[in-house]
């Protein structure tokens, strides 16, 4: 290892986007068919209409500049996505005001990025761990150990999935000995890889933490829930919201990701992050897809129905079992596989077969697809089990 790099970091290993083969993924490879149906990065399966990519190559040819600068402040992006979340909690009927402005938004380069803005603000210089319930969404530990924040793991019910609480308030309650408190609680809603949504218990024990304690409810999946937890963010100036344009709203590739929270929280995640973090294009992107929200939204009730028409299906498998879920993916596990080796086999054989899943906490987890994609799915499975 090279003498002035931090020795907890030999450890670690670099983050790899498509565990199936990123190869593979994208283009076919000698051993793999020629189109792969990407169903493990839970994006959306359709790309964005034609015309709506034609109106961004002509903002790129004839408005934007390349050789500027994006706008640093995010200052259009904000207020645009400030109005969507006033929007948003008025259809998931919680709530009729507006009280989102642009001073509650950070906008980011993929909610990833505020992930880590998050601990730098919370956690580094000994000053606090984070407590994650296990299975869920790995980039939480995996930030807070490239920055040497300590990470305490709390399971979920085997069943539903639901959070341990009791062991989640013992963890906050008796810090481990040399451990510095646990000052972050992630939680997604509904969360990955198991596709279940925050349930009135873990609700009532969120709203519980104290306020020294930072609350982060993660909505990627927000769209296809319709779950938000936004209505009670003013009583709580200690929990914050993040949410991203990488699956429902089609932009995966634009890196674009948001957090809503307290004035002095936005504040402070504004201070934190690079100075130009978002490209020109990225932006425009994302306030293009805020414009035309009816038209990207309008697939969602496809995907809902191809969940459940997938998920009804998955049920009659034997050997398999498959999880409802909020989302737009689906987790399944193998009901008598001690040693892995079956799930392997099946991850590998579906691989082959050209569907490339995520393999991830002793199941599958697998992204709706298209509805051609997810009759492949079934065909394959079906001769596979
Ligand atoms: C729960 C959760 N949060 C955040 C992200 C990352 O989103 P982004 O593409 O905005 O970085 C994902 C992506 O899979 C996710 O599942």
């Amino acid at each position: 290892m090279l003498p002035f790099l931090r020795s907890d970091l030999a450890q670690l290993v670099s983050y790899t986007p498509h565990p199936g083969g990123a190869e593979a993924a994208v283009h076919g490879s000698p051993t793999q068919p020629a189109r792969v149906d990407r169903l493990d990065t839970n994006e959306s399966p359709y790309d964005l209409p034609d015309d709506l990519k034609q109106k961004l190559a002509w903002a790129y040819q004839h408005e934007l500049e390349a050789n500027r600068y994006p706008d640093g402040g995010h200052a259009a992006l904000k207020g645009a996505i400030a109005q969507y979340a006033n929007q948003s909690a008025h259809q998931s009927a919680q709530s009729t005001a507006s009280w989102v402005t642009s001073a509650h938004i950070s906008v980011s380069n993929g909610s990833d990025e505020l992930i880590r803005s998050l601990l730098i603000a919370t956690c580094l210089r000994a000053e606090g761990s984070v407590l994650v319930a296990d299975p869920t969404f790995s980039m939480y530990a995996i930030t807070a150990n490239t920055l040497g924040v300590p990470v305490v793991r709390v399971g979920r019910n085997a069943q539903t999935f639901e959070t341990d609480l009791a062991a989640a308030s013992h963890a906050i309650a008796t810090p481990a000995a040399g451990q510095p408190a646990i000052r972050v609680v992630f939680m997604v809603h509904p969360n990955s890889p198991t596709g279940n949504a925050l349930t009135p218990a873990e609700m009532d024990w969120l709203r519980s933490l104290p306020p020294h304690i930072l609350v982060v409810i993660d909505e990627a999946y927000f769209e296809f829930s319709q779950q938000t937890v936004l209505a009670e963010l003013p009583q709580h100036p200690n929990w914050v919201i993040l949410r991203t344009f990488s699956k429902a709203f089609r932009l995966a590739s634009h890196r674009v990701g948001y957090a809503i929270a307290h004035p002095e929280l936005a504040a402070t995640l504004e201070k934190i992050r690079l100075p130009y973090n978002l490209p020109s294009l990225s932006q425009r992107a994302a306030e293009l897809a805020l414009a035309h929200q009816d038209v990207l939204l309008a697939a969602i009730p496809t995907l809902l129905s191809e969940r459940d028409r997938l998920f009804q299906f998955l049920a009659t498998l034997p050997g398999i079992t498959v999880w409802p879920s909020a989302a737009n993916f689906l987790f399944l596990r193998l009901q008598n596989d001690p040693a892995a080796e079956t799930l392997e086999n099946l991850f590998q054989s579906l691989k082959a077969a050209g569907t490339l899943v995520r393999k991830t906490c002793g199941g599958l987890r697998i992204t709706v697809g298209t509805p051609e994609e997810n009759q492949r799915t079934c065909d394959r499975l079906s001769s596979l089990l």
